[in-house]
């Protein structure tokens, strides 16, 4: 379902979509479903301007066969590709996190998920001036850790300041304030009030697996159903907005192979097209240090298995080791 928005196609104005919107049209399918002679009259538009319009549209979203060349047109003119802040996990992703798609990053407590999501969140919205939000669901966000990442980029304390307006954080304790959260966005980004968040870039889930553990243990096919609800909105999300959406997991050790996997099973594992392991490098956790071993588990565009260190304490990487393809991840 593609929500009418200005500049989705020449000729459809803010004011137009507005106009449509009072009407009760919001998406292209109400649009093009419509009579045209309808809605001139219903919205006082030009019923000329309507017409051009609904070509335009049927066109655009009518499922005629694509070529490779249109798609790769297209994907270049929608996709940015934003960096994480840590040039080592900037080269795991090759070149940061995609809009358009859902990253992963996966982890046992303590492992740095949190702070990784807050140095993306750091370096998005100081570096890059975009806006973003952040829906917390363990209470890990923390203000003073993400204060002292901007300090730690910058001196001047208005840039702190404006960078820290620029990230929104709404704490969503269960599924259901999430997907309440998540319908809030889609709201505001389609009806375009941005005006408090300005251009949204990234939204950062801390964690998936917080909210949707609780359901898995009763009923559940229900819990399922509500989980893929989920999938759906932030792949669909992620796409309809060009938004990179980052989502962190725990992760639970494979009884056969004794390696660690991600949680959430099979269903969710399609939801991510890119997912991160992240691990200390210390055997034990005996002596805590901020070193850890990020290992990509999944990828459209890199090999798996290969691994970059990230000191997660400064949130700046050293060089990253060679490639060592590690298996079953
Ligand atoms: N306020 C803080 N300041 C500095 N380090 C912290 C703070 N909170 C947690 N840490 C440390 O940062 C590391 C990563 O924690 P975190 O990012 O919260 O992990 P995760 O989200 O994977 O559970 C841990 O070693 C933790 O002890
Ligand atoms: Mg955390």
């Amino acid at each position: 379902m593609v929500v009418l928005r200005a500049g989705l196609c020449p000729g459809l104005t803010e004011d137009m979509i507005q106009l449509l919107r009072a009407n009760g049209i919001r998406t292209v399918v109400d649009f093009v479903s419509s009579d045209m002679e309808d809605v001139a009259q219903k919205c006082s538009l030009s019923y000329k301007a309507l017409v051009a319009v609904r070509r335009v549209l049927l066109a655009q979203f009518s499922a005629f066969p694509a070529n490779g060349a249109d798609l790769y047109e297209e994907l270049k003119s929608s996709m940015a590709i934003l960096p994480t802040g840590s040039p080592s996990l900037d080269k795991l992703l090759d070149s940061g996190l995609y809009t358009g798609e859902v990253t992963e990053l996966m982890g046992a407590p303590g492992s740095g998920k949190t702070q990784v999501c807050l140095g993306i969140a750091a370096s998005v919205s100081l570096g890059l001036k975009q806006h973003v939000l952040f829906l917390d669901s363990t209470g890990g966000f923390t203000a003073s850790r993400l204060y002292q990442m901007l300090q730690a980029r910058t001196e001047d304390e208005e840039e702190q300041l404006e960078a820290l307006q620029r990230i929104q954080v709404v704490r969503a304790f269960d599924i259901y304030e999430m997907l309440s959260a998540l319908q809030d966005l889609r709201d505001r980004l389609s009806q375009q009030v941005v005006s408090s968040m300005g251009p949204l870039k990234v939204v950062v889930i801390d964690s998936v697996s917080a909210v949707i553990y609780p359901l898995l243990g009763g009923k559940q096919s229900e819990g399922l159903a509500i989980m893929m609800q989920l999938a759906k909105e932030l792949k669909t999300l992620a796409r309809e907005f060009s938004l990179a959406v980052v989502v962190t997991n725990q992760v639970t050790r494979d009884s056969s192979t004794g390696l660690l996997k991600p949680a959430l099973g099979r269903s969710w594992s399609f939801v991510p097209s890119t997912r991160v392991l992240l691990e200390s490098k210390e055997a034990t956790w005996e002596k805590v240090t901020t070193q850890r071993v990020a290992s990509l588990a999944k990828s459209p565009r890199q090999p798996t298995g290969i691994q970059v260190e990230l000191d997660i304490g400064n949130f700046e990487a050293r060089e990253p080791s060679p490639a060592t393809p590690t298996q079953g991840l």
